[in-house]
């Protein structure tokens, strides 16, 4: 941590920071499902992810000190054009900006107590750039960009732990896999400085794609923190609690000796049973489609003609086919020309956040 020195120019009212960032998107491997605090995004259950490459977030974060004035959350079009983010969009940012000036004020030298309103304001710009198939927008890049963009702007910098908190702090739990990157695991929260993602393995140590068949590009039905809320009401959700400890070692074992024949199984096995608790959770919940089905059926199928690829399903109906890069091309190609399949992205195992990216205004 570097805070400010005391009375230097950079506290004068009306200084300006300005900081950019990207962060990718993760896909976990072991899922986050079920909170012991869903406000703070406190997990029930630890969980394990790879950070991705392609599917970023770009954030730049402004911070004008001196007079309090309303925060502002900018979207930014292809063309490069800003315009005001819809409300839906804007208030979580809103409220993380109000997290991080809270946990942060005080270092940054705001001039304000903690636990009050902040002097100054931020101005925010983002856009996703997520190949155009989309349909998987995922706050967990979007709040990790945001986290490392506004400590910057802040004139801080922050241990790894301490972004993880940050970012986990917007709500968005999985936020705080996603500042780093490689192989992640983030532990059940055991309290408030415990609750923090860790590198279980660099993105160097294994070379795995993540082929994304995208079967659905609306917004999910139903948010992953009404998911979480409800996990606990599955009559099934012990049993699950009771599994995950041998699943997570055995995707921690398959990781450290880069065993895809065993990782696999692991991962398409726990995604389903993510899914099977959402369907029994009360009132139930739906997230897969028919072409879910058919995705995971051409799976079978493949690997009984020997093509070693494994499916996992976030919170919605789309299906991220993990393999090794030898088979990434010829898969895609048999994913693409599924019926219901609207597109395919192919992404990879990739670095975690990057400061040295242009500024978006
Ligand atoms: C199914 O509460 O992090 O993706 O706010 O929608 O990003 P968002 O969700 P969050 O829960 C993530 C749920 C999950 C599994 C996972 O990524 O671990």
């Amino acid at each position: 941590m570097s805070p400010r020195e005391e009375g230097s120019e950079s506290e004068a009212q009306g200084e300006i920071g300005k900081a950019s960032a990207t962060a990718p998107a993760n896909i976990a491997f072991i899922k986050y499902w079920g909170a012991l605090d869903l406000n703070r995004a406190l997990p029930e259950n630890p969980s394990i992810s790879m950070t991705l490459t392609s599917c970023l977030t770009h954030t730049t974060v402004e911070y004008t000190r001196g007079e309090a004035e309303e925060d502002e959350v900018f979207l930014v079009s292809p063309n490069g054009e800003l315009s005001p983010a819809p409300s839906p969009f804007a208030g979580p940012v809103l409220r993380h900006l109000n997290e991080i000036r809270q946990a942060l004020g005080e270092r940054a030298g705001l001039g304000v107590e903690e636990g009050t309103e902040g002097g100054g304001h931020f101005r925010v710009a983002t856009r996703n750039t997520f190949p155009s198939a989309a349909g998987m927008a995922s706050s967990a890049s979007g709040f990790s960009a945001l986290a490392v963009a506004a400590v910057r702007a802040l004139g801080l910098e922050l241990s790894i732990e301490e972004l993880s908190r940050l970012a986990r702090r917007s709500g968005s739990g999985s936020a705080a896999r996603s500042v780093m990157g490689g192989y992640v695991e983030w532990p059940r929260g055991n309290g408030e400085n415990e609750s923090h993602a860790f590198t279980l393995a660099e993105a160097e140590h294994w070379d795995l794609r993540d082929v994304v068949a995208v079967v659905e590009t609306a917004p999910k039905e139903v948010s992953s923190r009404e998911g979480h809320r409800r996990a606990r009401t599955s009559p099934y959700y012990p049993r699950r609690q009771e599994l995950l400890a041998g699943r997570l070692e055995a995707v921690r074992r398959a990781i450290a000796d880069r065993d895809f024949d065993h990782l696999g199984p692991v991962i398409e096995e726990e995604a389903v049973d993510l899914h099977l608790i959402a369907m029994s959770s009360d009132p139930p919940i739906f997230y897969w489609g028919p072409a879910t089905v058919a995705v995971l059926a051409e799976l079978r199928r493949l690997r009984r003609q020997g093509l070693a690829a494994w499916a996992t399903m976030d919170a919605g109906a789309n299906v991220h086919v993990i393999c090794q890069p030898h088979d990434e091309a010829a898969l895609a190609a048999h994913l693409q020309a599924l019926p219901g399949v609207v597109g395919v992205i192919r992404d990879r195992v990739g670095h975690g956040p990057e400061t040295d990216v242009p500024h978006l205004f």
